[in-house]
Parts: C-alpha cells; sequence; structure tokens
C-alpha cells in the first residue's frame, strides 16, 4: 500500500500543492517552519479523517480561505482509491471515497493503515491516563470496527448520563430505574471494550518489547500492563454502590473510561524513574509495536509517518533505525528534517527507492541526492 500523490488546496500553509511520491522513502526538507509537519498532517488527515495535530478542523484551512481540500491518490494492492477531504468554514467536514460522500467517518478508519512517530510522543508517557487510553483506541480502531462503534455508543451512554447526573436535583432520591437503564448499557460495551483491550495488550507487548530491545542498547526490561476497574470480580457491584457518590460529583466514577496502562521499566514506572533517552526509546518502541500489530493483522504495511525522528535520536540509534527502512520492514515512509544534509547523506544510496522533496514557501520541489 501506499500513496501516489498528494494534492492540497489551502491546508495550512500551502495555497496549492502537488506531489508525487515514491514507494518507499520520501524525505521532506526544510527550515523550520516551512511546512514540512503540515504535509505529514495532510497524509494523516487521509487515514484519519482529522488532523494529527490540531483538531479544530477551522483552524487547519489556510488563514482568509474559506475551503480546504486534501486529495489522494492511494494504491492497495491492485487497485487504487482516490480520497478526499474538504474542510469548509462553518460547513460540515466532507470525506470521499472515489467521488462517494462517505457518511461514517468510522467507517474509513483502519482503511488506510497509518502510524505516525513524533518528537513529542514522550507525552503518551507522562501525561494523563487519556491519552494512553487514545493510545489503545487509535490502535485498536484501525484493526477493529466493531470496537471503535462499542467505544463511540460507551462514550454516548456516558455523556447522558453524566449530564443526568449534572441535572439531577440534590434534595430528590434518584430514580433507579432510569439509571439502571444506562448502566446496563454502559455494563455491556464497557465488558466488550475491556475485553478487546486486555486482548490487545497481550498481543502487543512482545512486539514492543522487542523494539524496546533492539533499538536501546539497554537491558532493562519494560512492561505494559493493563489496568482497569474491571478486572476486578466484584466490579458490578462496586459501580452500583458508587451511584450516591457519583450524585455529588457529578460524573460517573467507574468504568473503562479510567482505564490506564502503567509502563514498566524494571518493575518501576519509567515516567517517575526512566531517563529522557529511555523514555524516547520506550515511546518510539510503542509506535514501531503499534507497526508491527497493524502490519501483522491489517495485511497490509502501514504507511510511516517520522516527524523529526533524526533530532531525537543519538547516532547509534539512527543507525538501528535506518537498518529497520533497509530491511524494508517498513513499506511508505515519510521523513522530515530540518538539517537536509543528514538526510541526504543518510540515504544517498537508496537509489530510485528515495525522493527527496525541499519544502519552501508552500512549495514542494523535488531535489536530487
Ligand atoms: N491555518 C493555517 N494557515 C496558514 N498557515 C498556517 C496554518 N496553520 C499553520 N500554519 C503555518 O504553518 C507553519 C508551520 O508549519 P510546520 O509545522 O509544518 O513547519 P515545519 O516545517 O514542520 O517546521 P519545524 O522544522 O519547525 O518542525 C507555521 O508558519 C504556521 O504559521
Ligand atoms: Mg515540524
Amino acid at each position: 500500500m501506499f500513496l501516489e500523490k498528494i494534492a492540497l488546496t489551502n491546508f495550512k500553509n500551502y495555497e496549492e500543492l502537488s506531489v508525487q511520491f515514491c514507494e518507499q522513502v520520501n524525505c521532506i526538507l526544510g527550515n523550520n517552519g516551512e511546512g514540512k509537519t503540515n504535509l505529514l498532517d495532510a497524509i494523516y488527515y487521509l487515514a484519519f479523517t482529522k488532523s494529527a495535530i490540531n483538531s479544530l478542523d477551522n483552524q487547519n484551512i489556510r488563514h482568509e480561505s474559506s475551503l480546504a481540500a486534501i486529495n489522494g491518490i492511494l494504491h492497495k494492492s491492485d487497485y487504487e482509491v482516490k480520497l478526499t477531504c474538504a474542510l469548509q468554514h462553518r460547513k460540515k467536514k466532507l470525506f470521499k471515497i472515489d467521488g462517494n460522500e462517505i457518511e461514517k467517518f468510522s467507517n474509513h478508519i483502519g482503511e488506510v493503515p497509518l502510524v505516525f512517530i513524533s518528537p513529542d510522543d514522550t507525552y503518551i508517557i507522562r501525561e494523563s491516563s487519556e491519552v494512553r487510553r487514545k493510545f489503545i483506541d487509535s490502535t485498536i480502531s484501525q484493526l477493529d470496527k466493531v470496537y471503535l462503534d462499542n467505544l463511540i455508543q460507551y462514550n454516548h451512554i456516558l455523556k447522558q448520563r453524566n449530564n443526568l447526573l449534572k441535572s439531577w436535583p440534590k434534595e430528590k432520591a434518584p430514580d433507579l430505574d432510569l439509571f439502571e437503564s444506562f448502566d446496563v448499557k454502559l455494563m455491556k460495551f464497557g465488558r466488550e471494550i475491556h475485553n478487546s483491550r486486555k486482548a490487545f495488550v497481550e498481543e502487543f507487548s512482545p512486539f514492543f518489547q522487542s523494539h524496546y530491545k533492539y533499538i536501546s542498547s539497554e537491558k532493562e526490561k519494560v512492561d505494559i500492563l493493563y489496568e482497569s476497574q474491571l478486572s476486578d470480580e466484584s466490579f458490578e457491584q462496586k459501580y452500583k454502590e458508587a451511584l450516591n457518590k457519583d450524585l455529588i460529583l457529578q460524573r460517573t466514577t467507574m468504568g473503562v473510561h479510567k482505564d490506564d496502562l502503567t509502563f514498566q521499566m524494571n518493575q518501576t514506572p519509567i515516567r517517575k524513574f526512566g531517563s529522557q533517552g529511555q523514555q524516547k526509546s520506550f515511546a518510539i518502541s510503542l509506535r514501531l509495536g503499534q507497526f508491527d500489530l497493524l502490519k501483522e493483522k491489517s495485511g497490509f504495511t502501514p504507511i510511516l509517518l517520522l516527524d523529526d525522528i533524526f533530532d531525537k535520536l543519538d547516532d547509534l540509534r539512527i543507525e538501528k533505525f535506518v537498518a529497520l527502512i533497509n530491511e524494508e520492514t517498513f513499506g511508505q515512509v515519510f521523513i522530515t528534517d530540518a538539517r537536509p544534509e543528514r538526510s541526504l547523506g543518510i540515504f544517498k544510496d537508496y537509489g530510485n527507492k528515495v525522493k527527496f522533496f525541499h519544502i519552501e514557501e508552500g512549495n514542494a520541489k523535488e531535489i536530487q541526492g
């Protein structure tokens, strides 16, 4: 699977852009602020129908324009598909496949398996549990449409229950039948989500661990633990007992929306005790594990977006990374680099397996290595 071409109109800093990519390595080179990451983000849009960076579609339309469009031609085994995403101020976003508008964006997720490794990925380790749930969800959703549906339903019902908790008069006894009607559904979808996440962590861990071992020259042992209230046998009982607390706090305090992952290094939390380098290797290994799992289970080699990756790795790790590209572990790869000479050097012997693009003033000019 590879993206042959992309054409942008009024997307972020690009007025008009049309680029023909190669099937293997595409280096996006240029100074800071020229639009390298924006180009990766446009590719991300074609896979996820949204931005990896700015969730407000409006802000991804070029300033002073009212409409942005991203068009791509994607080759999948023996056929090609034309993908279009159009953003408009104060109007619904449109996503088209071969000219046909899709109604449910979630149906498209997984059709273009893609992994984005960004410079700030250690946030997955450092920030709140929400980002770790997102990490799990975005991986499973690319592989399992039922999972994404369950998640959408769960979040929808959770929101309704929370609204009910907020509006329930303090002095009034709770209507147990009414709450029960929400709880039955939350239990059903919650249990399915729990089972999928548990299976995911089991399948994902060995991929992740082997990448950590390869990338870091460290010998420490890394683990991922799935923390979920639903693992407790008496979860349902505890959930019911929490209703009074929920009414006081005006939100649902128990369920899969509280799930988390604990990242460990030698049995201690890497968030607290890992060095910066260890955290960086950990975060990259999470992404590469995601890549392996998607590759194995989807039957397609995911597109890989590497944003400023060389800045984040020391020379030894860069070498190991490039070896992975060389072994053709990866399929189509997009790499941004603000230091053109570095990427030109690394990929100088790649012949027709590499294309270099110089990004300047909203244009992409192909340059020879
Ligand atoms: N909606 C928008 N309209 C116009 N310009 C935008 C819009 N959104 C972002 N930009 C511009 O895009 C530029 C940033 O582009 P991008 O992040 O892709 O740069 P980069 O080449 O990756 O830089 P770096 O090397 O620093 O990572 C900024 O100058 C920003 O003002
Ligand atoms: Mg950038």
